[in-house]
C-alpha cells in the first residue's frame, strides 16, 4: 500500500479539518482587520534565493532543504518558510519602488527536512503577515499585538519572548566581543558551536549543548551592547507592550534560526504541546529587501505554526446547521432533489438519495448535524407539502412545497 511520506500529513479527519479551517478563518479576519491583504508565492523557488534570505550557515538552509535540480537545469527548493517568497515577489513587482505601506498575509504548506517527532513535521502549514515601508517599533509592536489577537480568540495561552538583534551599528562591534569570548573557550564547546563560529556566531547563543549553555551563561550580551537608537526601540516596544496589557519576559538568547532578522525579534511558545513548543516567531527584517537586490524597505512580519497551533485551539459548540432533505418513496427522490437545490441558492442542504422511514430519515440528520429535517411521504406528496422538523427546539411543522 502506498502511504503518505514520513513527516507529511493528510488533513482529512473532521476533527483536523474544521480546526484547520476554523484557524484560517480566524487569522484571516484579523489580519484583514489590521490592514492585511492576501498574497500568494509559488510553492517552488529558486535555491538562491533561500541562501541569499534565510541564509547558507542557518539549519534551514545548511541541513533542511528539499533541494533538486529540475528538468530545465533550475536548481529549486520547496520552499522552507514564507518570508523570502513574498519578499522576491515585493521586489519582483516593483513595489519596493513605489514606496508607501503593503502589508500581506499569507498560509500553506512549507518543506523542511527535520527528524519528524511530534510537533515538528516535514511538511507543515503556516500562517503568516508580512509589513513592507514601516521602519517604526511601534508596527513590531503591533504585529505582537496582533498575532495576541488571534491567540485569544482562539483561546490559546502562551508565553512571550522578545529580544533585540541590534542593527549594522552595534552588532559587528557585539560580533567581535562574542567571538573573542567564544574563542577562548573553544577547547570545551561543541563541534557545532566551533563550525558557528565562522560562520554565524551569534547562533551559538541558541546551543542546545548543556555544557556550552553553561560557559555562555558568562558570555556578553546583545542586550547590553546595543547602541542608543536600538536600545530606545527596544524600550519603545515594551512600553506599548505593557501599556496594551501584553505580557512578556525579555529572552537575550533569543536569536531565531534565520539570518535575515536585526533590532525587534520574538517567539511565541505554549507549555501543553510538548518539547517542540514555539507556535509563532517573527521579527524585524530592515536589510533583506536590499540583500536581495531591492531597493531598501524596512520590513517586519511573523509566522505561526498551524499543526501545533491545532492541538491548542479551543472549537466554539459546534451548532446545526443547515436542511437534511428525504423521501420515504423511491419515486419522489427527484422531487427531493429539485428542493435541495433550491435550498442550496442561500443554505447549506443534503439530499438523501434514498427512500427511508421518518425515524431514519431523522437519525441520519443528526449525524450530519443537520438543524432541520425534511421528510415527503405519499401524504405530504399528495398534499404539496414538506414536514420540517427542527432538530434544535424539536419543533415540527408542515408546510407546503411553495412556501419551504
Ligand atoms: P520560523 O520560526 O522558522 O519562522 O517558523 C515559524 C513557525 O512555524 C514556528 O514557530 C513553528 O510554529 C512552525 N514550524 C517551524 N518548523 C516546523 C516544523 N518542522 N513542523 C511544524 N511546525 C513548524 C519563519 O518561518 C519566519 N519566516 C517567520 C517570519 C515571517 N519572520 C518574519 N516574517
Amino acid at each position: 500500500m502506498i502511504k503518505s511520506l514520513r513527516g507529511m500529513n493528510d488533513i482529512l479527519t473532521k476533527e483536523d479539518y474544521t480546526r484547520f479551517t476554523y484557524f484560517i478563518e480566524v487569522a484571516t479576519k484579523i489580519a484583514k482587520r489590521y490592514g492585511y491583504h492576501f498574497i500568494e508565492t509559488p510553492i517552488l523557488e529558486e535555491t538562491a534565493l533561500f541562501k541569499r534570505s534565510v541564509g547558507e550557515s542557518s539549519d534551514i538552509v545548511g541541513k533542511e532543504m528539499y533541494q533538486f535540480i529540475d528538468k530545465g537545469e533550475n536548481d529549486v527548493c520547496l520552499r522552507p518558510e514564507g518570508t523570502a517568497g513574498v519578499v522576491r515577489a515585493f521586489i519582483q513587482k516593483k513595489l519596493d519602488r513605489a514606496g508607501g505601506h503593503h502589508k500581506f498575509y499569507y498560509y500553506g504548506s512549507m518543506f523542511r527536512y527535520e527528524r519528524p517527532q511530534k510537533g515538528r513535521l516535514r511538511q507543515f502549514h503556516q500562517f503568516g503577515v508580512e509589513s513592507f515601508g514601516e521602519a517604526s517599533v511601534y508596527e513590531d509592536a503591533t504585529l505582537i499585538m496582533m498575532a495576541s489577537d488571534i491567540f485569544k480568540e482562539l483561546g490559546i495561552g502562551y508565553k512571550l519572548k522578545i529580544n533585540s538583534l541590534g542593527d549594522q551599528n552595534c552588532m559587528p562591534a557585539y560580533r567581535e566581543k562574542l567571538v573573542s569570548f567564544v574563542t577562548s573557550h573553544k577547547e570545551d564547546i561543541c563541534d557545532d558551536c566551533k563550525r558557528r563560529l565562522s560562520t554565524n556566531p551569534i547562533r551559538v547563543l541558541d546551543c542546545k549543548n548543556e555544557k556550552c549553555q553553561t560557559i555562555y551563561a558568562n558570555a556578553p550580551m546583545l542586550i547590553n551592547n546595543l547602541c542608543q537608537g536600538c536600545q530606545d526601540d527596544f524600550s519603545k516596544l515594551q512600553n506599548i507592550l505593557k501599556a496594551n496589557d501584553i505580557e512578556y519576559e525579555i529572552d537575550t538568547k533569543l536569536v531565531r534560526g534565520l539570518d535575515y532578522y536585526s533590532k525587534t525579534a520574538f517567539e511565541f511558545v505554549s507549555d501543553e504541546i510538548g518539547s517542540q513548543s514555539a507556535i509563532a516567531g517573527g521579527g524585524r527584517y530592515d536589510r533583506l529587501v536590499e540583500f536581495l537586490d531591492g531597493k531598501s524597505t524596512p520590513a517586519v512580519g511573523f509566522a505561526m505554526g498551524i499543526e501545533r497551533l491545532m492541538e491548542l485551539i479551543k472549537m466554539p459548540q459546534e451548532k446545526r446547521e443547515g436542511y437534511y432533505i428525504g423521501v420515504m418513496d423511491d419515486e419522489n427522490v427527484e422531487l427531493a432533489i429539485k428542493l435541495t437545490q433550491q435550498k442550496r441558492k442561500t443554505d447549506i442542504a443534503f439530499c438523501d438519495y434514498k427512500a427511508k422511514n421518518f425515524k431514519n430519515l431523522l437519525k441520519s440528520a443528526d449525524k450530519m448535524n443537520a438543524k432541520y429535517c425534511c421528510v415527503m411521504g405519499s401524504r405530504e406528496i399528495e398534499n404539496g407539502t414538506i414536514v420540517v422538523k427542527n432538530l434544535d427546539d424539536k419543533t415540527e411543522q408542515t408546510i407546503s412545497i411553495e412556501e419551504f
